[in-house]
């Protein structure tokens, strides 16, 4: 089989990784892709949101099925592009439709979804620019700290939480008004604020039927002991030692099952992945958000743990029958450490030769923003590098990424030496 996979990250690159180990797979591609993921098929050079160009590479390389990795080309409907053409119609994309991708790309979306569900998540309201003032009423109503999410996708940066009232007020007028975060916050929903430990439940659906996939936390913030601005991830671990069994099978009733169910009763039909953020609150599961793809840098602990072929994962779940697949998963922990850029998540450099890369044993090097110059290496992104092992339980596997990162240089390299401090 021919398949396209649409992306340039590691979690890109890991897909790309395990479905190269596939005999099913043919020809491989990956777009734009990186320098990692040339390893594994060919990089096809076009932007994944300009669906007329993977709409032509589509038919000249007659790719039989399409991975879509980041959100925006969902959000941006190119599962409904596909199914609109007659040329593309047949071939199948795993990643849900643009009304389903709204779950992800508008925060109210997802919060009527879950009330509707009787989905646990934090009480909310969303308000806009006619109704700031009800807002700074709905503010007063609740106890600090106060929780404002622009409702729009803004590349993970439109969450604030902040501690005093006056500035909460001043943060919603300057959303709402002043457009903070351009469009995206046209809306702003406004949450009570719940206090626990954070981890990511995936599971893969065809609609009908679900598998859930290995679970994991993931660190965001840039500076040790969860401080600093926010990144797209630093690190992540899989699984989450904190969910015991009991803990997961309220996840699954609770709110993996009302979640599908939920796609039913709304006549929404969502092939693909769903990314459940959840806080632990009291031992009890809350959803604190719904992605529409697989999460970067969970990707790169999550598949590796998976012992069965993607390839015929995905075709299940293309032709619906995920309830006749059987998932095997690696009961080791894996961990991953992302190696960024210096100055990372603000201006950095790019551009930086990586050298070590051959001298890593017994862990997997996933590149993220790696780009070929020349032959050599070179970094072209704020996250540069996730460096993936295995271990009998976290701890082992961790040591065993920081043993490799000894190895692994690139000017003012940086990374998170205390992954998985807080478990
Ligand atoms: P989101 O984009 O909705 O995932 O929010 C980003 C981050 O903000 C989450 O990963 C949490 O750490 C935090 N957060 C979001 N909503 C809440 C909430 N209601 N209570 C506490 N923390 C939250
Ligand atoms: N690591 C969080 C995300 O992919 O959104």
């Amino acid at each position: 089989m021919n398949i396209l996979i649409l992306g340039s990250g590691g979690r890109e690159c890991t897909l790309a990784w395990k479905l190269a180990q596939s005999n099913k797979t043919e020809n491989l591609f990956i777009a734009p892709g990186n320098a990692g993921t040339s390893a594994y098929g060919k990089n096809l050079s076009l932007n994944p949101n300009d669906f007329e160009t993977v709409k032509k590479e589509v038919l000249q390389h007659q790719i039989q099925m399409v991975i879509v990795g980041p959100e925006d080309p969902l959000v941006n409907g190119i599962h409904d592009f596909f199914l609109l053409d007659d040329l593309l119609k047949n071939i199948p994309v795993i990643g849900p439709q643009k009304y389903a991708a709204q779950l992800e790309g508008s925060k109210e979306f997802a919060k009527e979804f879950m009330y509707r569900h009787n989905i646990p998540t934090a009480k909310y309201e969303s308000f806009t620019a006619e109704t700031l003032e009800k807002g700074y009423l709905f503010l007063e109503s609740l106890d600090a700290p106060y929780v404002l999410k622009a409702d729009g996708l803004a590349a993970g940066k439109g969450v604030l939480i902040l501690n005093d009232l006056q500035e909460a007020k001043d943060e919603l007028k300057e959303m709402l008004t002043n457009k903070k975060f351009g469009d995206a916050s046209t809306k702003v929903v406004i949450e009570e604020f719940l206090d626990g430990i954070e981890m990511s439940t995936f599971v893969l659906t065809d609609g009908e039927n679900y598998v859930i996939l290995p679970n994991a936390k993931d660190y965001k913030r840039i500076g040790e002991g969860d401080k600093g601005l926010n990144t797209g991830g630093m690190g992540a671990i899989s699984p989450v030692p904190f969910a015991d069994t009991k803990f997961l099978n309220k996840v699954e009733e609770r709110i993996v099952k009302p979640t599908i169910n939920g796609f039913k009763k709304d006549h929404i039909s969502y092939v693909g992945f769903v990314f459940i953020g959840l806080i632990k609150v009291n031992n009890e599961p809350l959803v604190i958000e719904y992605n529409v793809r697989m999460g970067d840098p969970e990707t790169e602990v999550v598949i590796p743990r998976i012992k069965s072929d993607l390839v015929d994962l995905f075709i299940a779940t293309a032709e619906k029958k995920l309830d006749k697949f059987k998932l095997e998963i690696d009961t080791r922990s894996a961990t991953t450490v992302m190696l960024v850029s210096g100055g990372y998540p603000e201006a950095y450099e790019k551009n930086k030769e990586i050298t070590g890369l051959n001298a890593v044993e017994n862990s997997i090097v996933f590149h993220a923003g790696t780009t070929l110059k020349e032959n050599r290496i070179v970094s072209s992104g704020g996250r540069v590098l996730a460096i993936t092992s295995f271990g009998n339980n976290f701890k082992e596997a961790l040591a065993q990424s920081y043993l490799n990162i000894e190895k692994i240089h690139f000017d003012q390299m940086n990374f998170r030496r205390d992954i998985g401090f807080d478990l």
